[in-house]
């Protein structure tokens, strides 16, 4: 348990500078439409319907800092002055990096992919409770499905560990702020954030995640996002904008 801060203010950093290279769209992957609307916007829409963020750092490719703006902080959004967007890196994790430097102010974080569009804010919240519950760092986790082995270089089977003790991690994930910081002082590279605070021995708590928080990774993903989106009930269409 960490010392606790349930005043402190919650800032979630939304990773969006990534290429989209298995999507292969002809637009940088958090700009590509699901339904309509960037899946950037639903994202941010989304920490925002969870009421359980302060303040938003989107981290976006050099050359998309002014549609996002537009995008993300219209003047006539009253949601507007929560988001600020900064410029990412060559990494994912030089993205998240930007975003830390940019909220020297936060006592929490949330990091939270813009590719996971489709995140029901209850689990946003969620992690966020967990987080002020005392929590240093939380992830959404669910069992794995498939049986997973590991292989050499040469595709041959080494090891089938046991799937009951495995599981896929989603976002967002939360950490007290000093740990983050703590764990990207660092020049490490890692596919997601927790992976950096278990490398300083920090226990990480997971919750269990939701399968509407799937990564949207290639085509067949953004077919889903897009059938998802329209079934969805009319309770989470609210976060679903069509403009
Ligand atoms: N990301 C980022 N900066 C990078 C790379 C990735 O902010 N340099 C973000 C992506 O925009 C995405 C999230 O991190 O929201 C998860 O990454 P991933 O799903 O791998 O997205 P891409 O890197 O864009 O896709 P790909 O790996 O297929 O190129
Ligand atoms: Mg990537």
């Amino acid at each position: 348990m960490n010392n606790i801060d349930n005043d402190g203010s919650v800032v979630a950093l939304v990773p969006a500078a990534g290429r989209g290279v298995r999507l292969g769209a002809s637009a940088p992957k958090a700009f590509v439409a699901v339904g309509g609307t960037p899946m950037v916007r639903l994202a941010v829409d989304g920490l925002i319907a969870s009421g359980a963020v302060d303040r938003i750092i989107v981290m976006v490719p050099a050359e998309m800092v002014e549609s996002a703006v537009a995008l993300l902080t219209p003047a006539t959004d009253s949601a507007g002055d929560m988001v600020q967007v900064v410029v990412g890196g060559a990494e994912r994790t030089d993205s998240v990096r930007a975003g830390i430097a940019a909220a020297p102010d936060a006592s929490y974080f949330l990091v939270h992919d813009a590719a996971r569009a489709l995140t029901p804010p209850r689990l946003i919240a969620e992690v966020a409770d967990e987080l002020r519950a005392g929590h240093a760092a939380v992830v959404p986790a669910l069992p794995v499905v498939d049986t997973i082995k590991s292989v050499d270089a040469l595709g041959i089977v080494t090891g089938t560990p046991d799937r009951s003790g495995l599981r896929a991690i989603q976002t967002p994930q939360g950490f007290a702020a000093d740990l983050l910081r703590t764990a990207y002082a660092a020049d490490v590279q890692a596919t997601d954030d927790a992976g950096l605070v278990e490398l300083l021995g920090t226990q990480v708590h997971t919750i269990p995640g939701d399968a509407q928080a799937f990564k949207i990774t290639t085509q067949l993903d953004l077919m889903l996002a897009e059938t998802l989106l329209t079934r969805l009930s009319s309770g989470y269409a609210t976060i679903a904008r069509t403009s």
